[in-house]
């Protein structure tokens, strides 16, 4: 068994990250997002340091997770590959007040302070500070073992 596969034996939530730098729209899945610190509200993600945004998401100061929900398997496919402007092409969103794109009909987002980057690897991780976030009722979407689904809690 590979350590990728004992790693995708743990399942998480999904989500894309945006951010503008220098005027440019940047997007990509993200499953490595958790949350850290309630007070003050903090967050994390990790990016890979070959990452081609990589530079824009630790040079702009600021990015929005988007927490997608469960019928947004689509989104969260084509925000893992091809150029930025194919990810942004024809995906509904709006923009934030730090200038970040914010796509519709996701389960929750947050808006965050780039606060500090600690280098772990081959990947950097990335927390932020908490600055504005959104929850809306729905299920989100959820990946393992390189498969998405949705939850199927237990009855009481
Ligand atoms: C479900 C899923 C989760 C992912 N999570 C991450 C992640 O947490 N960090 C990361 O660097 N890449 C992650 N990726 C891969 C990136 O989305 C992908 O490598 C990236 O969008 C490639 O584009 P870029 O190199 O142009 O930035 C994930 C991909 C998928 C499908």
């Amino acid at each position: 068994m590979t350590l990728k596969a004992a790693m995708g034996q743990f399942t998480t939530g999904v989500t894309v990250v945006t951010t503008n730098f220098e005027g440019q729209d940047w997007g990509m899945t993200c499953n490595s997002f958790n949350t850290v610190s309630l007070e003050p509200a903090m967050v994390l993600w990790s990016i890979r340091k070959e990452a081609s945004s990589h530079k824009a998401f630790t040079q702009s100061g600021s990015y929005l997770v988007n927490v997608l929900q469960a019928d947004q398997k689509d989104t969260a496919m084509r925000f893992a590959s091809g150029t930025q402007s194919e990810r942004f092409a024809n995906q509904a969103c709006e923009r934030s007040e730090q200038n970040n794109l914010k796509l519709t009909n996701t389960v929750a987002w947050f808006e965050c302070r780039l606060a500090q980057v600690v280098t772990a690897g081959d990947h950097d991780i990335l927390i932020g500070e908490v600055t504005r976030y959104g929850v809306k009722e729905g299920q989100g979407l959820v990946y393992a073992n390189r498969q998405f689904g949705v939850l199927a809690p237990f009855k009481p």
